[in-house]
């Protein structure tokens, strides 16, 4: 099998059994950090320069739509990229329909970011995030004053006719969702007064610790309940302030459980973004006994970097509890490929959000387990691997259903079952981590273009 020319734009892609992995690597830019920097460099005053972005197509996204509402977004020759903002309130009328592909961080927190300008912008993207809800940002920022019109069940494509003069909101989400608080947030800027968003439970806080970034005044409190109450003081002048972007700890599970689950391995990965409020992975595998030692702990753009050394481990089976969902969402994928490797069940509640990302995440990862031979059940929102402490067969040709992490996590479970898995889309992948099959073949992986 040859694995030279195997890309994220060949499809499909099969992952067969690798050797050991060894080797030290970076990861792409944070996804959730480079959207925000985008989008906040665009509503700040003068020229930001972000090194580090995520040049992944979801973000490639953002930055067009960013562009077509007014913002100067390059890359430079260095491979930094400058972000000449306008002002809160400067966003202009795009003047074609906003395309936001895959992805539903940029679509959600540019909608809060238009709902606040007095202009109207159509919104759409793929076959995915044609499927995926909308109302839960649309509601919150009807009630600032956007008028928005949607299709059926709240679902793209969108019209959004922005408020001229946006009404500060107090606003309880029913789910802990950081698009969400984000898009209200967003819209509080061009608001007077104070926007306040209640939490269930704490989700990630970049959009939080780069608005503070740019100068505007944001606080945070626990509530009684276990969640959080953010508050956001509108109309601030935020100013340009560079910034470096950490590695994407989502991006860096798939190398990280890959090397877990094929013996003798260790790898390295530097410049791993650990805020605690995405870290829910890590905890989780350390409790299955993974072996990941965290060294040269700093702080760059305000976020918290470690580099990680990950040795191969042997698993066992853990209960992961509901309120640790919103630390690692995007992670369940890759989780389910570790518990497949684990000696034992590992019980995983709180799923709900899951049906709602890039595909129902929750059906895509039983199936594909069940393909490859594992003992695998969903109990309303919670899901069951049962791993054995035996290598899965393996075997099976997955669907990816243009969902970048289903894809990279079957490539992996192929790395270490019996018999190679094949993914039917590899383009789904160049959204969240382009390189990705170079990286992981760099450090010893076996993925290559599928020959039916
Ligand atoms: C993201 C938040 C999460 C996550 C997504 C990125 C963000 O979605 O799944 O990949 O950057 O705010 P929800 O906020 O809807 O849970």
């Amino acid at each position: 099998m040859s694995t030279k020319s195997a890309t994220e734009t060949s499809t499909p892609l099969s992952s067969g059994s690798a050797g050991p992995l060894s080797g030290r690597c970076r990861v792409p830019g944070d996804k959730s950090i480079s959207h925000r920097a985008l989008i906040l460099g665009g509503l700040a005053v003068g020229r930001t320069r972000v090194a580090g972005l995520l040049e992944g197509e979801d973000v490639l996204c953002t930055a067009a739509a960013m562009r077509a509402l007014g913002a100067g977004i390059i890359r430079d020759n260095d491979g930094a990229w400058s972000v000449s903002g306008v002002g809160i309130g400067g966003l202009q009328e795009p003047e074609a329909i906003l395309d936001l592909g895959n992805s539903g961080t940029g679509t959600r927190l540019l909608m809060g970011a238009v709902a606040g300008h007095d202009l109207t912008a159509f919104f759409s993207g793929d076959a995915s995030l044609r499927k995926r809800p909308m109302a839960r940002v649309t509601e919150p920022l009807k009630r600032m004053g956007a008028r928005i019109t949607a299709r059926a069940g709240g679902k793209l494509p969108l019209a959004i006719i922005g408020a001229a003069e946006p009404l500060p909101l107090t606003y309880a989400t029913p789910v802990a969702s950081a698009q969400v608080k984000s898009a209200i947030l967003l819209a509080g800027l061009s608001a007077p007064g104070e926007t306040t968003v209640i939490e269930p439970l704490a989700s990630r806080d970049h959009t939080e610790n780069l608005m503070r970034h740019f100068g505007a005044t944001v606080t945070s409190t626990a509530t009684n309940e276990g969640g959080r109450r953010i508050t956001v003081i509108g109309q601030p002048e935020l100013r340009a302030r560079d910034l470096v972007i950490p590695g994407d700890p989502s991006s860096a599970a798939f190398p990280a459980v890959a090397a877990l689950v094929l013996p003798n391995s260790a790898i390295e990965i530097t410049g791993i973004g650990i805020n605690p409020l995405r870290a829910g992975l890590f905890t989780t595998l350390s409790e299955m006994g993974a072996d990941i030692q965290l060294s040269n702990r700093r702080i760059e753009g305000g976020e918290p970097v470690a580099d990680l050394v990950i040795s191969a481990s042997a698993l066992r089976g853990v209960t992961v509890p509901a309120e640790r969902a919103p630390s690692m969402i995007d992670e369940y994928p890759i989780l389910a490929v570790a518990a497949a490797f684990a000696n034992g069940p590992t019980i995983m509640h709180g799923l709900a959000e899951l049906r709602v990302k890039e595909s129902d995440r929750l059906a895509a990862i039983a199936q594909g387990l069940a393909d490859c031979g594992i003992e695998v059940a969903i109990e309303g929102d919670t899901l069951i691997v049962r791993g054995t402490g035996e290598r899965p067969e393996g075997g099976a040709a997955v669907a990816a259903a243009l969902d970048h992490r289903i894809a990279m996590s079957f490539l992996v479970l192929g790395m270490a079952a019996r018999r190679p898995v094949t993914i039917d889309d590899a383009a789904t992948i160049a959204t969240s981590f382009p390189g990705f099959v170079a990286l992981m073949n760099g450090l010893g992986a076996a993925i290559a273009e599928a020959h039916p």
